[in-house]
């Protein structure tokens, strides 16, 4: 029985913690021993593992579909692509146990990999980006979202796997605030106060920019971003998972004015720190079924 790693249908946890690692310089056996140690850490729940493209390589392995994220740029900004090996992407209620929980995983891996960025996100009121926006309204339903999220007819070791993008976006809160309540709407096409969509909003609207049944084919993703914050200076940890690339990149191309010259107006107060790209094995029989990286 195969399936998607659960942590990633179900609602955001209150704490995430999302842990980014470079490989060191491992022989086989060691890389092999920390990569099993890790699996049979990871119930898909708590702790949810993505494969980058340089981890795959380096243990002989085609994933089909993964790559890594690709550098975008327009008027005024650029979205780096800074790719990893490998993503541990922690869950829970609450921090001080995400940390002791990383602690333990990050000492395991040490043999073989190095830990290249520790960030927290947390769940802000109901749900909301640091903006004070309503985050993740129109998500697929839980219906839908196994489709929109797993792989499925390529093979039994790419069954009920997916794929993972993720974004370090750092907001500008002092100029955010310049602008008009109603300005700000007009950025993300959707009213503060209600949430309610504007029909009217400029093509520069967020969700004008990102409808996501607007593309042709339609472009589908499962979002599960959270707030993150380090002293005063804070954004959105952007993360979506789909069955494959395309829906980000078509989202990307049009959010940075590739389609039409129209950047996405979140560009005039936020900025993308980072960018990767990682596979998230399936689950079989209650494991991460990881046959396709011969572990
Ligand atoms: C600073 C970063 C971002 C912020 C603060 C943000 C915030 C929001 C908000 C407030 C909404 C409206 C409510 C909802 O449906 O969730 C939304 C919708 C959406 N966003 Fe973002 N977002 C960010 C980045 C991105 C990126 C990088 C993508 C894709 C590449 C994306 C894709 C979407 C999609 C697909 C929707 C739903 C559009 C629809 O079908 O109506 N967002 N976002």
């Amino acid at each position: 029985m195969t399936a998607i790693q659960p942590g990633i249908l179900e609602a955001p946890a209150p704490a995430g913690r999302y842990l980014t690692f470079s490989l060191k310089h491992p022989g086989d056996a060691e890389l092999k021993d920390a990569l099993q140690q890790l699996a049979a850490m990871s119930d898909g729940r708590r702790l949810v593992i993505g494969i980058g493209q340089s981890l795959a390589l380096r243990l002989g392995a085609q994933i089909p579909g993964l790559r890594i994220m690709p550098a975008y740029v327009g008027a005024g900004f650029e979205t780096p692509s800074t790719p990893a090996a490998l993503l541990c992407w922690l869950r829970g209620e609450e921090r001080g146990v995400l940390l002791q929980r990383s602690r333990r995983i990050e000492a395991l891996l040490k043999p073989a990999f190095r830990l290249v960025q520790v960030l927290d996100g947390f769940k802000h009121g109901s749900g909301r980006d640091l903006t004070g926006y309503e985050d993740g309204t129109e998500n697929p339903d839980a219906d839908t979202a196994p489709g929109v999220v797993g792989v499925s007819g390529q093979g039994e070791g790419m069954e009920g796997s997916s794929f993972v993008a993720l974004q370090q976006w750092e907001h500008d809160f002092e100029t955010f605030e310049t602008y008009p309540h109603q300005t700000q709407d007009n950025m993300i096409g959707r009213r503060k106060s209600d949430n309610e969509e504007l029909e009217d909003a400029p093509a520069s609207a967020h969700v004008k920019r990102t409808a996501q049944e607007s593309f042709d084919p339609e472009a589908f993703m499962l979002r599960r971003s959270l707030p993150w914050a380090e002293g005063n200076r804070g954004g959105l940890m952007f993360v979506c998972f789909c069955n494959t690339f395309y829906a980000f990149e078509a989202q990307m191309k049009r959010m940075t004015g590739g389609e039409d010259g129209v950047a996405d107006a979140l560009f005039s107060f936020s900025r993308v720190l980072s960018g990767a790209y990682f596979w998230c094995p399936g689950m079989k029989e209650g494991q991460l079924n990881l046959s396709l990286l011969k572990l």
